[in-house]
């Protein structure tokens, strides 16, 4: 055997064997409880995740480069409306803290990232969110590390988007381990999509299974140690991109069907059918029937937006993917049909929406929830302002609802007081904490877009 052909044989194997060291000492790290995580973006993904972890004895710290919610945590405080202080201290009790200063990352043996994956002002992904992690990471980048990213996305953003910006802004030159072409210097990646769904009370985070997608068999073996430690099941598929293809398929399936609810209620309005009647009683059939219901509009931060990641990438594919488009104009309608059917409610009674005084009850996306973001509420209160009205709204879990992304509302939250001074009170997000009786009782017309009345009999409620 030729000198330079020995050499090369044996970086080889010392390549191998590095890269097999750092798998075996993280795995081994991680089975023990002993590997220090840090998590990536401390919003209603990232802290709970945090919190799960610090249960289960991992040192935990979290990174935001919200300033506000670093120093919310280091103080022992919450932010989130489910999640409690006495919480956040326990977990501080473990050792957890949170940071903005990415030089931390340097000691931290598994790093997961769930910031923000927003649409744009041209309904097109807004991937700021991840490059600008990833190009935050990048500098303090250590051999054997697990990278993981669970922010909802289209499939290829892990190989295509994260894993470039990591390999090219690190100061090591590693490189991403990809099985039989192991580096000397590498770092493990994997994509495992979050599924949580907030104000759900049935289901415990942990028996949500976890999907797992590594870019090679060792990535995937340790992302599953990872999520293993806290999650009773996990289920790995083939690559990163089959895990990014699997939550978009959970989300579409929901924004499909919700879709198609929301047109059969459209019909249902006009033969005097009650769609949540039909529901309940096609909910009866045992197998091949899972109900879905109609609503104000989709709201939320995944099912309106997360969709048209993929029919955004399709197009490089010359695909079309009209089963998305369509639910998307059918959902985005529904606020437009809210605010006709008061319109048309307050003309029953020789009113007109301009002037009349609207009560909007609940502006949160889903019911017993803290979250805003992209509610149907907002549209609707836009629209009827538009159209004169003197809109006010009631929601316990905001006082006040200030600046959005797209949305400039500066209004206060009105006492649930005095009903009979509205003209329409407009039922749009249905909380539990609301006495649905008293409501209709005390109110002159109430126009319910949540079937939220249910067993209540009264000429004064119009179903929409
Ligand atoms: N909220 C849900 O119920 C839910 C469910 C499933 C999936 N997801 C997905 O999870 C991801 C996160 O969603 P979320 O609801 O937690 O968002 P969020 O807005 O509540 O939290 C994101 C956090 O990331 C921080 N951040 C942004 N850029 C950062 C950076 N460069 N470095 C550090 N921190 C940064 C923000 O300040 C914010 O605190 C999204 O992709 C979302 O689609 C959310």
């Amino acid at each position: 055997m030729l000198e330079s052909e020995l050499i090369c044989t044996s970086s080889i194997m010392s390549s191998q064997s590095v890269s097999a060291t750092h798998f075996s000492e993280l795995k081994s790290k991680i089975e023990q409880r002993q590997a220090k995580v840090a998590i990536i973006g401390m919003g209603y993904v990232g802290l709970p995740l945090a919190l799960l972890y610090c249960e289960r004895d991992f040192a935990v710290t979290g990174f935001d480069i919200d300033q506000r919610k670093v120093s919310t945590l280091n103080s022992g405080g919450s932010y989130i409306f489910r999640i409690t202080a006495q919480e956040i201290q326990q977990a501080k009790d473990q050792g957890f803290s949170a940071t903005a200063d990415y030089a931390q990352l340097e000691q931290m043996d598994a790093i997961i990232i769930c910031v923000p994956t927003p649409l744009n002002e041209y309904h097109e992904p807004d991937l700021s969110y991840i490059t600008g992690t990833a190009e935050s990471i990048a500098p303090h980048l250590q051999p054997g590390q697990l990278v993981v990213l669970e922010s909802t996305t289209y499939p290829g953003t892990t190989e295509e988007v994260l894993i470039p910006i990591l390999e090219k802004g690190n100061k090591l030159g590693l490189k991403a381990n990809r099985g039989a072409e192991t580096n000397v210097k590498s770092f493990f990646v994997a994509f495992s999509p979050e599924r949580e769904d907030p104000g759900n009370q049935t289901v415990a985070r942990r028996d949500i299974p976890k999907v797992i997608g590594g870019l090679d068999p060792q990535a995937s073996e340790l992302a599953s140690a990872l999520y293993g430690a806290i999650f009773n099941r996990t289920v790995r598929v083939s690559s990163p991109a089959a895990a990014e293809m699997t939550k978009l398929l959970e989300n579409i399936y929901r924004c499909v069907n919700i879709a198609l609810v929301n047109e059969l209620k459209l019909l249902s309005l006009r033969m005097g059918l009650d769609i949540w009647e039909v529901i309940e009683a096609a909910s009866t059939k045992p197998f091949g029937f899972h109900p879905f219901y109609p609503g104000p509009g989709l709201g939320g931060h995944c099912i309106p937006v997360d969709p048209f990641y993929l029919s955004w990438k399709a197009k490089e594919w010359d695909f079309r993917t009209r089963f998305i488009e369509l639910a998307g104009e059918i959902n985005t309608n529904m606020p437009y049909h809210v605010v006709d059917s008061v319109a048309r409610a307050l003309n029953q009674q020789k009113k007109a929406i301009n002037g009349s005084k609207v009560l909007v009850l609940g502006v949160a996306y889903k019911k017993d929830i803290d979250d805003l973001r992209e509610s149907p509420a907002l549209t609707i209160i836009e629209l009827l302002q538009k159209d004169g009205a003197q809109v006010s709204y009631n929601d316990p879990y905001f006082p006040t609802v200030g600046r959005g992304r797209k949305y400039d509302l500066q209004m206060k939250c009105a006492p649930l007081e005095n009903l009979s001074q509205y003209d329409c009170v407009l039922i749009v997000t249905d909380h539990s904490d609301y006495d649905y009786e008293r409501i209709v009782r005390e109110s002159k017309l109430v126009v319910d877009t949540r079937n939220a009345t249910r067993g209540i009999s009264s000429p004064k409620i119009v179903h929409c």
